[in-house]
């Protein structure tokens, strides 16, 4: 399974990218506003230092809600580095606008992924990847990750070659789930890939093995 960030804070993505295990990078309208960026130019050149930083795929997602504004925008985007993925959002014009994509070569991301649904029409319009939001799901008092469970047994069974990419990650629990239940990629929050880290007994042996070794040596240098 691949790790992507979901963010667009650029030492964030240096932080994660420094642990070695970073295979992508996610962003949306709202993760960009968060870190202050904003109009075209500064967008572009904000995608432009991410995919400085990562190799691997990044998701750059479009504003325009019309296929004729997605597509020129994702054309613009998708110049700006080798690696940018189109992020388009799950809509009649976006599903147009993913086949235009995917006959184009350019990959996309299918984002705001709901249902199984939604799904395999982002699959039979040629999506690269499918984003869905398993932690809105859970808000709602459904189950996100059964969410994940189906659309991977679907995709198996029909042969769909588009990626599962599980978004809106909350904690580390999730990451597991999501691994558990068939997901290609996950995009998280760095904290949550951090929680993956976490375990008393690590702490405490850690801590045991080290007092172990100082006694050790305590005792032999008298
Ligand atoms: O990748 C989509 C993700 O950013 C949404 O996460 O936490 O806003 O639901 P969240």
């Amino acid at each position: 399974m691949n790790f992507f960030i979901d963010t667009a804070n650029l030492q964030k993505i240096k932080e994660a990218k420094d642990l070695g295990i970073l295979d992508g990078v996610t962003t949306n309208p709202s993760l960009m506003a968060k870190e202050g960026i904003t109009g075209t130019e500064n967008v572009h050149n904000h995608y432009k230092e991410i995919c400085k930083i990562v190799d691997g795929p990044v998701s750059a997602e479009v504003i325009s809600t019309d296929f004729e504004g997605m597509v020129k925008e994702g054309e613009a985007l998708a110049k700006l580095a080798d690696n940018i993925v189109i992020k388009i959002p799950m809509i009649k014009d976006g599903i147009k606008a993913l086949s235009h994509f995917r006959n184009q070569g350019i990959p996309t991301n299918c984002t705001l992924i709901f249902s199984a649904g939604q799904a395999i029409l982002a699959a039979k319009a040629g999506a690269t990847m499918v984003s869905p939001f398993i932690g809105r799901i859970d808000d709602t008092s459904w189950d996100g990750m059964k969410l994940i469970e189906d659309i991977a047994e679907i995709y198996a069974i029909q042969g769909f070659e588009t990626q599962i990419l599980a978004a809106s990650i909350r904690n580390a629990k999730h990451i597991v789930d999501a691994a558990k239940s068939g997901a290609d990629i996950v995009t998280c929050p760095l904290h949550s890939i951090l929680g993956l880290l976490n375990h008393p007994l690590t702490d405490i042996g850690l801590e045991k093995f080290l007092a172990d070794h100082r006694k050790a040596n305590e005792l032999a240098n008298g």
